[in-house]
């Protein structure tokens, strides 16, 4: 390891995710619980916790939402609230806000200075996203930049390990690709900005109320804040397979959304209920969607639980925020005090 970087341990871990309104359990199967057990797991061998930094991305919310970013703040606050919701320990981890710390837009700039333009333009999400959201006018340096500005939230805390969903995994090979030329352009022999590896959650597969992958974009979320009551009422409404047409027509779980649903929340028991039930007709789907609402809550129980504790004190949760940034704005000037010297910046040290 350099002796430039301030990590000796060799385990930090960071990841961050868009405020763009309270998180579902998509987002809580495919990333947040993943950051939950890192947080509390030992590093293999060393006998020493990661050192996880976990923040929210409000800065990225604006390369979309430029046009209106009234809602913003607000969206901060619940993904503060859903982060804190799902286990993430402020007694842990670093749990802050992007735009509290100006070093992610300061190492941005400076990155921008070197990362050739087509390596923006040929990032897969760049495109597709720009399909996507028609609507939104997104032919801005902006939004061209995101995966910079992502490079710079990483490479400014030189961590070992981003845990992220598969869609950020483009991304993180862009941050390796500007580390490497970083290195190799200013480093003089070192590692001044190491090179972290992804982590990819193995994510289970995780339908939505229209059969979809779970997703906002696609309005059929459950959130990890839904009262029971309503994420009961989505179930009812949850597509099933479509050979099912009456009650007496056998039916086929593997092909079923609410058949994944129990993949991921049921019991063994109660899978084979279902799978035995459905096959032979000897069910309904009002029943099967009953127990796969009952798995479903048994996980959002003790989150919002949580919740509501936090909810009761909004004054704690700006304490939280607050110590996260004065400790990732430490970590984040130590490095770009290294990247000041390796790219000839602050003449006051000559
Ligand atoms: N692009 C990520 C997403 O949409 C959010 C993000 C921004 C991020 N900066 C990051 C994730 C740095 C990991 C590390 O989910
Ligand atoms: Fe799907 Fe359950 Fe109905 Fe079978 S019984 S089709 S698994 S909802």
């Amino acid at each position: 390891m350099s002796a430039t970087n301030n990590n000796q341990a060799g385990a930090r871990v960071l990841s961050g995710m868009r405020p763009t309104g309270k998180l579902h359990l998509g987002n809580y199967m495919g990333a947040l619980r993943n950051w939950v057990s890192l947080q509390d797991e030992t590093v293999a061998g060393g006998g020493r916790k990661y050192e996880c930094y976990y923040f929210i991305a409000d800065l990225h919310a604006l390369t979309t939402e430029y046009a209106d970013p009234s809602g913003v703040p607000e969206s901060t606050l619940q993904v503060a609230l859903d982060y804190l919701a799902a286990g993430l320990d402020p007694e842990q981890a670093t749990i802050f806000v992007q735009s509290d710390v100006l070093q992610h837009a300061e190492l941005a700039l400076l990155l921008g200075m070197f990362t050739p333009l087509s390596w923006l333009e040929r990032v897969p999400t760049y495109k597709e996203q720009q399909e996507q959201l028609s609507q939104k006018d997104l032919n801005t340096y902006g939004f061209l930049g995101y995966p910079l500005l992502m490079a710079a939230d990483i490479l400014v805390y030189r961590p070992q390990y981003v845990p992220v969903g598969q869609d950020q995994m483009a991304h993180v090979e862009l941050t390796r690709e500007v580390a490497r030329k970083f290195n190799s352009h200013y480093g003089k022999g070192e590692d001044v900005l190491p090179e972290p590896k992804v982590l990819v959650t193995a994510s289970p597969k995780l339908p939505g109320t229209d059969g979809r992958k779970m997703s906002k974009s696609y309005g059929n979320t459950i959130l990890l804040s839904e009262p029971e009551a309503e994420m009961r009422a989505k179930l009812k409404t949850m597509v099933t397979d479509p050979a099912r047409k009456r009650r007496t027509d056998a039916g086929n779980p593997e092909v079923c959304p609410v058949g994944d649903l129990h993949k991921v929340f049921s019991t063994e028991e109660t899978r084979a209920k279902v799978w035995e039930g459905c096959k032979t007709a000897g069910i309904g789907c009002i029943e099967c969607k009953g127990w796969a609402a009952d798995g479903i809550a048994a996980v959002l129980a003790p989150i919002q639980e949580r919740r509501r504790g936090f909810e009761e004190n909004p004054a704690l949760v700006r304490e939280i925020l607050s110590a996260g940034e004065a400790k990732a704005r430490t970590t984040a000037a130590a490095t770009m005090a290294a990247v000041h010297d390796a790219m000839c910046l602050r003449v006051k040290s000559l």
